[in-house]
């Protein structure tokens, strides 16, 4: 216990809701999971209802607050990052649907505003790209107030899910910094809106939150007996926070439905790195996109974000690489060949690794380290005696080269030796070693689930001035995953896929 009472920490993910109980060992002491839906009501739109959102918050909230019987100092949020919403300010109704980060209805927006890409990244820190939250926010905008004149009325308000759920929580209509790094409408820099991005992007200043510190709010919900919200963090941040990452040098991937690869940066930010890595459809050739930039702290390739502010304390500047599609490559597959996951998994594992066959899932575009919205997925190498087991196997190491090559451009930020695992798919001892086989990278994997909610729940604890141990705090329980395919093999390997990716490139689009 932590004195004798426990944190209470919630996820708010795309397909769920965690909420967890830790005691002062920072162990897992109750557990809640609640599925949450999405609609896809036409191709690239993919939107979930805010309310629906909201009430699994609440009924996994109470579901785990009935599972304890310890007091519970406090809570911590951590939240998908970059869906987007718009809600009355009179009536707290959602005016429209979320639109999730996977959405790519706002891809000829991007591509209208490609010509002040570099300036964006510049002052945001982000390419332009239809995931993050700016673009959105201006859709639903015109949809809702093409002219504006609520928005100057001060009738609508507008948010990322962290904000609209403590909004509903609390009554405060903020944002954490780390959250509205991911707006695409945050200076990187200041941390505070950025007028020419809102003006760029058509979203009024008067419609967005209050940008506030990770910690150090304490924000009571009414309906859970005035117990206080201490932390507030984006679901990959949190999970950084949880595996103890508090200085540049360690970096972790998490695996989902997409992954991200994340690291911290020096304090100091001196500009974006160069080269034709980022921006909306600039990687013109693969290989510039994983050229090392010593230049800048900020990898060719890779954004720059807010990792975190802990109280009055300057904001933690982070990189990350956003890979696209990953659980999602494998729930395509599981689709397509009418298997369930795990027997993909199994089946994966039956194919020899010299099969040939390149799986390259731009379903929706490349994301890091490539940012190319007009990539189209390609399966390259396929023959008549092409089966199952090689699609599953091909399908599983699109997400060991994926990752392999955001993690090649993060060693422009300080050579990667170790890489922290987290996620779902990260319990596949397979696939992790594939991963430290493709990558020569040892890999760590550590004992927790729900990292992201264990990393909101610690950032609370440490709020509260408590010290719940990070998973790096208990390396026995790791389990790491070392290189053991010869360097010259993985290296033809990587050419390999390399080359696939170039083929995803000269598709028609
Ligand atoms: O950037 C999107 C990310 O925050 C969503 O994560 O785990 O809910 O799919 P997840």
């Amino acid at each position: 216990m932590v004195g004798q009472g426990v944190i209470v920490a919630v996820d708010q993910g795309t397909s769920a809701t965690k909420a967890i109980a830790l005691d002062g060992a920072g162990r897992v002491v109750a557990s809640v999971t609640r599925a949450l839906g999405q609609s896809h009501p036409r191709p690239g739109w993919v939107e979930q209802d805010a309310t629906a959102i909201l009430d699994g918050v609440r009924a996994a909230v109470a579901d785990v607050l009935a599972r304890v019987d310890a007091p519970v100092l406090g809570l911590g949020l951590s939240s998908q990052r970059e869906s987007a919403l718009l809600w009355d300010t009179r009536s707290g109704e959602p005016l429209g649907p979320v639109l999730g980060w996977q959405d790519r209805r706002t891809s000829a927006a991007a591509a209208r505003l490609a010509a002040h890409d570099a300036e964006v990244r510049e002052r945001s820190g982000l390419p332009i790209d239809p995931m993050f939250s700016a673009l959105k926010l201006g859709w639903l905008l015109d949809e809702v107030d093409p002219d504006r004149s609520r928005s100057a009325r001060g009738e609508i308000a507008a948010g990322t899910v962290d904000s609209w759920l403590v909004h509903a929580l609390t009554g405060e209509h903020r944002i954490e910094i780390g959250n509205a790094s991911r707006t695409q409408l945050l200076n990187l820099a200041t941390g505070t809106w950025d007028e020419r991005l809102l003006d760029l992007f058509g979203v009024p200043a008067n419609v967005l939150p209050r940008v506030v510190a990770s910690t150090g709010a304490s924000l009571p919900i009414a309906e859970f007996g005035g117990l206080r919200i201490h932390a507030v963090l984006g679901d990959s941040h949190a999970a950084l926070y949880a595996h103890g990452v508090r200085e540049p040098g360690a970096v972790k991937v998490t695996y989902g439905t997409g992954s991200s690869v994340m690291g911290l940066l020096t304090g100091e930010r001196r500009g974006i790195a160069g080269g034709a890595a980022a921006g909306a459809g600039s990687a013109a050739d693969p290989a510039d996109a994983v050229r090392a930039d010593s230049e800048g702290p900020i990898p060719a390739g890779l954004v720059g974000t807010i990792a975190w502010q802990l109280g009055d304390a300057p904001h933690q500047l982070a990189f990350e690489g956003n890979i696209l599609a990953t659980g999602a490559t494998i729930a395509w597959l599981s689709r397509l060949l009418g298997r369930a996951v795990p027997e993909l998994a199994a089946l994966a594992r039956t194919a020899g690794a010299d099969h040939g066959v390149h799986l390259v899932p731009a379903f929706a575009g490349l994301g890091a380290p490539w940012w190319d919205p007009g990539a189209r997925a390609v399966l390259s190498g396929f023959d008549l005696g092409t089966d199952a087991a090689v699609l599953a196997r091909a399908g599983a190491e699109s997400i060991a080269h994926q990752v392999e090559d955001v993690l090649a451009a993060a060693d422009a930020a300080g050579p990667v030796t170790d890489v922290l695992a987290d996620g779902g798919p990260s319990a596949d001892d397979w696939l992790m070693q594939l991963q430290a086989d493709l990558s020569g990278r040892r890999v760590h994997r550590g004992s927790r689930e729900s990292l992201s909610a264990c990393g909101a729940g610690l950032l609370a604890g440490d709020a509260l001035g408590l010290s719940l141990p990070a998973d790096s705090d208990s390396h026995p329980a790791m389990t790491t995953f070392t290189p053991a395919l010869p360097a010259g093999r993985a290296g033809e390997r990587r050419e390999a896929w390399r080359r696939a990716v170039h083929l995803t490139r000269a598709a028609p689009s």
